[in-house]
């Protein structure tokens, strides 16, 4: 039986479509049922384009009543498994603790190192030499929960933000489809056979 996936976005969404570029082949037992973002954005039009429905909640303060009408509709596709590719903004406790486990976040850098926004400028301004992308479950701390997997991507001489976050971002087209292949592979036991 295949699972439901939310997809959360706030950008052009290549991790987006490489993880429906998954759900395809099966390598993802899973499929992209909606895509949600905080703005207008590339991620949406192109789940648009490929037929998948879409919804935009503006962000707006308070965080935990914008954070709520975001729960609304993600919950309406009744998701297994929601999963924020690039999607720019903290989530409330409540809309954490509502998905119970079942919430993921891609951070390019090798977490506990650089969370926050900036991760990929910060680990160059630090002149470290390795870097990369971690996936990790969502807690109610910034960037802050339990690991799922790991990549490391070397920061080559001469790397700007861009060329560094370019490398990053081709390693994520394999580390979240490979994450979210075994958070759900770890949902439904009565798969394995
Ligand atoms: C990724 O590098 C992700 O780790 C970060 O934002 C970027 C999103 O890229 N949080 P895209 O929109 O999937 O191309």
């Amino acid at each position: 039986m295949s699972s439901s996936l939310v997809v959360l976005v706030s950008g052009e969404g290549s991790n987006l479509q490489a993880l429906v570029a998954a759900c395809d082949r099966r390598e993802v037992s899973g499929e992209v049922v909606a895509v949600g973002a905080d703005r207008d954005c590339g991620g949406v039009v192109w789940a648009a384009g490929r037929g998948i429905p879409t919804f935009v909640v503006p962000f707006r303060s308070p965080r935990a009543k914008w954070s709520s009408a975001l729960l609304e509709r993600v919950s309406n596709f009744h998701p297994d498994l929601v999963v924020s590719a690039g999607f720019m903004r903290i989530l409330s406790p409540a809309f954490v603790d509502a998905c119970d486990g079942r919430l993921i976040n891609l951070h390019p850098s090798l977490l506990p190192s650089f969370p926050g926004p900036h991760a990929v400028r910060d680990a160059l301004a630090a002149g470290v030499a390795v870097t990369g992308s971690t996936v990790h479950f969502v807690d109610h701390g910034v960037d802050s929960g339990p690991v799922i997997l790991q990549r490391e991507v070397p920061i080559e001489p001469g790397d700007t933000e861009e060329s560094l976050h370019a490398r990053i971002k081709g390693a994520e087209h394999e580390l979240l489809p490979e994450a979210c292949r075994l958070v759900l592979f770890r949902q439904s036991p009565a798969q394995r056979g």
